[in-house]
């Protein structure tokens, strides 16, 4: 099995491998277990836990689902010395560390991931949440889990575009401090599309630590942290402007981190061969690098505006001088109409 250990504000997580027949020993004496009715069928026996079970996707990450788990704990006998567990994607993680982190004032936490985007991502670094009033994430806590449990096996019965999703995070954690990762993207191509074991615990672990260096240093976003949202702010913008359904989140993550470094080679900060070197990996997983047709440069800024809603200041954009030269920075009006306009901007 392996593990490692990282400190995240005061708290430890513990980050497993392990085999599905692990994945329940539990050392408490009182468990909730949260899951997505997708989830809770990747275990048919009965388990020794209580269960609750919600509908899949973003659409239940609300105050209703974290009343209904509260409530079940609650009713259920739960302590604070019990444990509440999240078996899930990135928003059942979320969810139920969320539920734990202000249940009796928090109880222990430990997250099961069961998407990829959750194993390199949501579960680990201590973000939990809800969508409110129509904003992703507006109200949550910093409360690292106490474990995360991966068992690459879970992805088997994972679909392909929710894969994908996850290996944009992948990707992204590669641009920012692993160039590792980005040759075993780029040459082990099948094996990672085929969800090889190995490759993936390796991505994973790579990715995992990629992603603790930001969050030891910095782990309620003060500064750093914001380096993990390179292609984020773009790719929101395209995510919200196209309605939250035609493109994926990992699509417009990847999309939004071209843009960044297209905006870096405009602003003359990013060497034209950086963007082209990231361009080739991610063409060869066709994620789409094209904006959408029908959607304009000028809805693109508008979206970009609206989403400074969790700070004061200025967008500030994640741009690259290379691999591992991260930095934030406004971008002019002029350079946002050049680069979110369809043309592809390569080495002239
Ligand atoms: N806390 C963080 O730091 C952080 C970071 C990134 C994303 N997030 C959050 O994560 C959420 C997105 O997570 P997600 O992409 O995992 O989405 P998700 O949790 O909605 O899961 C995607 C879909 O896959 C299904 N599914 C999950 N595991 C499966 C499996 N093994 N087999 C078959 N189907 C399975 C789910 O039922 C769901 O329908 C967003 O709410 C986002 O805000 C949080």
């Amino acid at each position: 099995m392996k593990k490692h250990i990282f400190k995240i504000g005061n708290k430890e997580t513990v980050v497993m491998f392990l085999e599905i027949s692990e994945l329940f020993n539990f050392n408490y004496k009182n468990i909730i277990a949260v899951f997505d009715t997708n989830t809770r069928k990747l275990f048919p026996a009965v388990l020794p836990v209580t269960e609750f079970v919600l509908n899949p996707g973003e659409i239940t990450k609300n105050w209703l689902s974290i009343e209904g788990i509260l409530t079940k704990a609650l009713t259920s006998g739960l302590a604070r010395d019990s444990l509440f567990v999240g078996i899930g994607g990135g928003v059942i993680c979320d969810m139920t560390a969320f539920a734990g982190s202000v249940y009796m004032r928090g109880t222990d936490i430990i997250l099961v991931p069961t998407t990829l985007l959750a194993m390199a991502d949501a579960a680990f670094g201590g973000k939990t949440g809800i969508d409110f009033l129509g904003y992703k994430n507006m109200i949550g806590t910093f409360t690292p889990a106490k474990e995360v449990r991966v068992c690459i096996d879970l992805l088997n019965t994972l679909p392909e575009k929710e894969y994908m999703n996850g290996l944009g995070e992948i990707f992204k954690h590669g641009l920012l401090r692993d160039r590792k990762i980005l040759t075993i993207l780029d040459t082990k191509y099948a094996s990672v599309l085929n969800r090889d074991r190995d490759v993936l615990t390796e991505l994973l672990e790579r990715s995992i630590f990629v992603k603790a260096w930001y969050v030891e240093q910095d782990a309620v976003e003060k500064g750093l942290r914001a380096h993990l949202n390179l292609g984020h702010t773009f790719g929101h913008a395209l995510e919200s402007v196209s309605g939250f359904s035609s493109v994926s989140h990992g699509e417009a993550v990847v999309w939004g981190i071209i843009k960044a470094l297209e905006s870096g080679v405009l602003m003359g900060v990013t060497p034209p061969s950086w963007l082209e070197e990231v361009r080739a990996i991610a063409e060869k997983y066709s994620y789409n690098l094209i904006t959408p047709a029908g959607i304009t440069p000028e809805s693109l800024i508008a979206a970009l505006k609206k989403d400074k809603k969790k700070k004061d200041s200025s967008v500030q954009f994640v741009l690259q001088r290379e691999q591992g030269e991260t930095f934030l920075s406004p971008v002019e009006r002029s350079v946002l109409l050049k680069v979110l306009g369809k043309r592809i901007i390569r080495e002239s």
